[in-house]
């Protein structure tokens, strides 16, 4: 080094210097590199989810339920990279108790407010390193309430339970990075009593006698998962496994009083995941499936990732529309929940796809029967898709609504007008072939459009995807 270059200060500056640098980071230890991560990822929804300062590479969930008293209790161990020094981080977590936290095998001190748990480890965590995070904790889950009124997180039922987050359930049962932009692969084990099946994401790994007529079922996912996609489900279900014929494994847990009414809609999966890898490409999992609940457990359906969670039987086009988030939300996930759409939109499309290449009608009857009101052609044309643009839903309790799925399939429709099938069917698998186990916005998509299209879209972005107003017939 040019010595020229070291400031000429006495040494006694440096000093007073290096104690400011130490108290403005909040560290008045040996260890100087640290500071707090941030609180929330400022989604433009959801500012608090998700945290900064680290990413989490891989979770393994320990939690022992029991339905007749409705306690959880849990060990949750996370490792994460850290992507700045660190004197502290923070976790999304929604009631329940924290008995002790970890880090590196080592006690940490920690704190809440709100649904934020800060984590103070002994020592600072250094940029780029890797740590496990040991969480211990215990209580009765409470639901939580999303803005648009619906329950997520751990809901109970009569005889059991199901964990559902999206968007921000998850933390009501489980401590974590509670942001779609951060995926990990997941181990979750799960305990129960005698009687009781345990359903948990991806492949069932053991299923082992602990004593005291409980069972623990351990569960692996492998593929990088959104943690708003992590389920757990608690029931006497009923259970039937299979394979597709190209080798997906089939895992249905079905609650025994609607497995009649769930029979024909199920033996529909692989016939969907053949269907949707011709149109999208490869499946993205290994496994597939479902896990039905008793009707009422919820008002909606959700996408848990290789098994969807149903509220009551679906029929055939609510199985389709769940596996297709498979590809649409689950391998390619939004970054943030402005993009919903691109979840939304192209499941709803997904559905208008299938009843085309089964004798249905087309999708271009059916967008004419939207734009036209006709409920003759689909019994939803004269709801109120055109309230708002899909890419700038109107406020959190927004995301779910109409123009995300229906205006969202509308937009995709509009750039097959404009490209033709070829090009269409090749922006489909492109997009999520180049995107699959990843995360994309909007723009990526917008952009990634016309790129692999060839064609200026920007009249298609400007009225449908982000133009106020109900978008005229082109
Ligand atoms: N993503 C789910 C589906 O496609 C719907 C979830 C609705 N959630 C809500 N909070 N409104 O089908
Ligand atoms: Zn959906």
């Amino acid at each position: 080094m040019d010595h020229r270059a070291v400031p000429r200060l006495a040494a006694p500056a440096v000093a007073v210097l290096l104690a400011l640098a130490a108290l403005a980071s909040g560290c008045t230890g040996a260890t100087v590199q640290g500071r707090p991560g941030a609180s929330g990822l400022r989604d433009p929804y959801f500012p608090r989810a998700g945290n900064g300062g680290y990413q989490v590479e891989h979770y393994a969930l320990d939690l022992d339920y029991d339905p007749a008293d409705g306690e959880l209790r849990g060990t949750a161990v996370l490792t994460a990279r850290a992507e700045q020094g660190l004197s502290s981080f923070n976790l999304d977590l929604s009631g329940l108790k924290v008995d002790a936290v970890r880090v590196e095998g080592v006690a940490a001190r920690y704190n809440r407010t709100g649904n934020e748990l800060t984590v103070r480890p002994a020592e600072d965590l250094k940029k780029g390193e890797v740590f496990r995070t040991e969480v211990e904790y215990h209580g009765r889950p409470k639901p939580v309430v999303d803005p648009d009124g619906s329950e997520e997180g751990w809901i109970t039922t009569d005889d059991g339970a199901v964990a559902v987050g999206e968007p921000v359930g998850s933390m009501g049962w489980f401590p974590g990075n509670h942001h779609p932009s951060d995926k990990a692969t997941y181990d979750v084990t799960l305990t129960v009593p005698e009687g009781y099946e345990a359903v948990s994401n991806g492949e069932l790994a053991s299923r082992t006698g602990v004593g005291e007529g409980r069972t623990a079922f351990a569960w692996r996912s492998r593929e990088p998962m959104a943690s708003y996609l992590v389920t757990a489900a608690v029931g006497p279900f009923k259970v039937t496994t299979g394979s597709t014929p190209s080798g997906v494994a089939v895992y249905n847990a079905v609650s025994p009083e609607e497995e009649a009414g769930s029979a024909a809609a199920l033996a529909k999966t692989s016939e969907i995941v053949e269907w949707g890898s011709g149109r999208f490409g490869p499946y993205p999992f290994g496994t597939v499936g479902a896990i039905v609940m008793p009707s009422e457990t919820l008002g909606y359906a959700l996408e848990t990732q290789t098994k969807p969670v149903y509220s009551g039987a679906p029929d055939e086009t609510l199985v389709l529309h769940e596996l297709a988030h498979q590809w649409f939300g689950n391998s390619v996930s939004p970054k943030s929940w402005k993009d919903m759409w691109l979840n939304e939109g192209f499941a709803t499309y997904a559905e208008w796809l299938w009843a085309e290449d089964h004798g249905g009608v087309s999708a271009q009857r059916r967008f004419e029967a939207f734009l036209a009101g006709d409920t003759s052609v689909d019994p939803g044309a004269d709801g109120d898709w055109a309230a708002f643009p899909p890419a700038d839903p109107p406020g959190a309790d927004h995301i779910s609504d109409e123009p995300v799925y229906v205006r969202g399939a509308m937009v995709l429709h509009r750039i097959r007008q404009e490209v033709g099938d070829e090009k269409f069917f090749d922006l489909l698998r492109g997009w999520a072939a180049d995107h699959r186990h990843g995360n994309a916005s909007t723009a990526d998509f917008t952009a990634y459009a016309q790129r692999r299209t060839g064609h200026d879209l920007k009249r298609v972005w400007d009225v449908w995807l982000y133009g106020e107003g109900r978008p005229k017939a082109p």
